[in-house]
């Protein structure tokens, strides 16, 4: 549905009212739909910082916990959803990326990639590791692999990011009764993800910790911040909307749901939990005066993401536009941002984290954190 009549439209209350219960015990249509009791959804985390534990601590919590499984290899894939399955018996999802059209084709030769390695010796050499060959720089899993596996291994909910899910996966999951949530960064992209048949769409505000998913436009201009988009997705589509990007308390909660989300879709407090991939220092990092101002930069990943600035990010910040694309410049940085995250070494690592992250409180459990979290909300919701 398209135009300025959707069902949050004019009143944007709807998600208010849908959630009123003080009991916490229902979430809405979308509690309906995921069959979820809390209007909380723990945003998928790639690039390892995922975990079971999480994940099912969030589900078991009554919100839907996320893993992200866009690096992961189709066996892993059915691993990981067997061992969730193991793990909760209450629905969970998991998230993968759309490849966009463009990616890194034809992957770049030996001479294409020397001065992009050249840049980065310097840290290979700080610490320890060798210099990548041209041969050892290769793409990640197959986007369609990990598709077939993920289908057949049938988790309850499945969620993408960075594109519209191919039409086969949207066949194949309602075949199965699986619901797949989008995620969009404009008004136009949740409107394509609807008409794609998407069942729910994550409004990601530019706010948003980790990497940017726009797919119309280039991410410059699909940075529209939390506040500016919940509302305008909110009154362009008539599928339930999950706002995202800057949300970790009671009253960034409360604020989503007035401007007519159904549900939150919180990273980087869950990112700081106990339960989280995050390294130490990285979740320290979090709950730092640092991250009071974070910055978007290609550096690591080749793609726009979100994180808080270091050393590594300020060395080499003259050079974000000369980075080559994701994911070639992910798989140079593999090696490195793997290093400092066993080295504790915040100065190297990839600290992602949305404009928020400093209201996030350090080493607690992620159950604790979603109690508090929708104690705090009534509290906001009623004030
Ligand atoms: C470390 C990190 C990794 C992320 N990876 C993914 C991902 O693989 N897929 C995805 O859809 N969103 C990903 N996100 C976005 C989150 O799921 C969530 O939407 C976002 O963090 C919400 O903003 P917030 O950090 O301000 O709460 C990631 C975020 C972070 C911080």
């Amino acid at each position: 549905m398209s135009g300025g009549d959707g069902v949050n439209g004019m009143s944007g209350m709807s998600g208010m009212n849908a959630i009123n219960d003080m009991s916490g015990m229902s979430a809405g249509r979308l509690g309906d739909l995921l069959g979820i009791s809390r209007p909380v959804v723990q945003g998928p985390f790639g690039g390892g910082l995922s975990s079971v534990a999480l994940t099912a601590a969030v589900s078991d919590g009554g919100g839907l916990g996320s893993y992200g499984a866009h690096i992961l290899t189709p066996e892993e894939i059915t691993d990981l959803v067997g061992e969730l399955k193991a793990r909760t018996s209450h629905p969970f999802a998991v998230n993968l990326w759309v490849p966009l059209e463009d990616e890194a084709r034809p992957w770049p030769g030996a001479a294409e990639l020397a001065p992009h390695i050249q840049r980065l010796r310097p840290y290979y050499d700080e610490l320890g590791l060798p210099a990548p060959q041209a041969d050892d720089v290769t793409p990640g899993p197959d986007f369609d692999a990990q598709v077939d596996a993920l289908l057949a291994a049938a988790p309850p909910v499945i969620s993408v990011v960075m594109g519209l899910p191919p039409k086969r996966v949207m066949d194949q999951a309602r075949r199965r009764g699986i619901p797949v949530i989008g995620t969009a960064t404009t008004v136009d992209e949740a409107v394509a993800l609807e008409t794609a048949g998407i069942d729910a769409v994550v409004a990601s505000g530019a706010d948003a910790g980790g990497h940017r998913g726009a797919f119309l436009r280039p991410v410059r201009e699909s940075l529209v911040g939390t506040f500016s988009l919940v509302p305008q997705v909110a009154d362009a589509v008539s599928i339930p909307v999950i706002a995202a990007g800057g949300i970790a308390d009671g009253r960034g909660m409360a604020a989503a749901l007035t401007l007519g989300a159904d549900a939150v879709q919180i990273g980087s407090a869950f990112l700081a939990t106990r339960e989280s991939g995050a390294s130490a220092a990285h979740k320290r990092a979090l709950s730092s005066p640092e991250a009071r101002t974070t910055v978007l930069t290609r550096l690591f990943s080749g793609r726009t993401a979100r994180g808080i600035a270091n050393r590594f990010v300020r060395d080499l910040n003259p050079y974000e536009e000369t980075v080559p694309p994701y994911p070639v410049q992910s798989a140079l940085m593999q090696p490195i941002r793997r290093e400092a995250n066993a080295r504790e070494q915040a100065d190297l690592s990839s600290l992602w984290a949305g404009q928020a992250a400093a209201l996030t409180v350090g080493s607690r459990g992620a159950q604790d954190y979603l109690t508090w979290l929708m104690d705090d909300f009534h509290k906001h919701q009623m004030a």
